[in-house]
């Protein structure tokens, strides 16, 4: 049996912590140790916290994973490369731990609870938190998640299926924009809704006639061979008043390659044209690739 990790397929969650890290030393058998407690944490906060609906995942960038897979499990991971001449910096990471929740209180108690578990086995490189603003929509004022796969539909694109070795398992992508938001206020409400390809206000999709290549949608709305290529999308709003704002993306997949391929759009590497939301409002400042075991392999790596 596979069970996935619990921070892929719930929805609408309203807060979360990344904490990106990496090893220590070559010796994995206190990390190994480490995932084991952290599922055990993750239970006993669910219990404490009920409400809270608490998931976690963690997952493994290509470097520690070589040493901790079973041949043929997570045989799409590779470290995050560049792109776009620079747009999307690489800053691959050995070991991430995604923590949602309806509470941001519970994910910081489970986030102490987790690092405590890793010790110095590890060293923290980046942490976020990030939480919902208003009616899921992002500092940009659009509604994200609209196109969100829903409900039974997300099993099957996010969890990698039996009877594969890695049944269970799945993809994930951190990538950090930051935000400038004196500059989106700059442009009108009508030239936001050709960047993103959807209205504000109402949040409908532009009619396709004008919907521009360049827009987000039209980066981003992938098909192949007639089927859409789809993602869960676990993002959230991050940041603080006086200082950064921004969007941490978090994605997840059965396959790495939808969530490239989407990114390959984006950044210039598919047709030479970029998202407008490069140059309208959005840097990408992180970016990392993960593999995400089901809970049975984390606790038997
Ligand atoms: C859709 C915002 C980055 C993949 C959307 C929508 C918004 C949005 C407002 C429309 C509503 C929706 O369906 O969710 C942003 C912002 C980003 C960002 C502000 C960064 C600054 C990314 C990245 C990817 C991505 C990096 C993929 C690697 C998608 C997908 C859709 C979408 C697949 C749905 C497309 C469809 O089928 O209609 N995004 N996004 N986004 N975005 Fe992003
Ligand atoms: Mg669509």
């Amino acid at each position: 049996m596979s069970t996935p990790q619990t921070a892929i397929l719930p929805e609408h969650m309203t807060a979360c912590i990344v904490i990106e890290a990496n090893a220590a030393s070559t010796d994995m058998a206190k990390i190994k140790a480490a995932c084991r407690q952290s599922l055990q944490r993750l239970q006993q906060h669910r219990a404490l916290q009920p409400e809270a609906k608490l998931g976690m995942c963690i997952g493994f960038g290509d470097a520690v994973w070589q040493s901790l897979r079973q041949p043929g499990e997570g045989l799409d991971l590779k470290p995050f490369a560049p792109l776009g001449k620079g747009l999307a910096p690489a800053t691959q990471h050995d070991i991430a731990i995604h923590i949602q929740s309806l509470s941001h209180g519970a994910n910081m108690l489970l986030a102490l609870a987790v690092l405590a578990a890793f010790g110095d086995s590890i060293r923290p490189a980046d942490e976020t938190h990030g939480f919902r603003l208003r009616e899921e929509r992002g500092y940009d004022g659009f509604v994200d998640g609209t196109e969100n796969p829903e409900g039974a539909d997300r099993c099957p694109i996010g969890i990698i299926a039996e009877p594969n070795l890695d049944a269970g398992g799945s993809y994930l992508l951190l990538q950090k924009y930051r935000h400038d938001l004196h500059k989106w206020a700059k442009i009108t409400e009508e030239q936001q809704a050709n960047v993103i390809g959807r209205s504000k206000h109402s949040n409908e999709e532009l009619p396709s006639e004008q919907r521009l290549p360049t827009s987000h949608l039209g980066r981003v709305d992938l098909k192949e061979n007639g089927q859409g290529l789809k993602i869960i999308r676990q993002s959230l709003p991050y940041g603080n008043a006086s200082g950064e704002q921004g969007l941490m993306f978090i994605a997840y997949c059965a396959r790495l390659r939808n969530i490239e391929q989407q990114l390959l759009s984006m950044f210039g590497e598919l047709d030479g044209k970029t998202d407008l939301l490069l140059s309208k409002i959005s840097t990408a400042i992180s970016g990392s690739y993960y593999f995400v075991p089901s809970q049975e392999r984390l606790a038997d790596l």
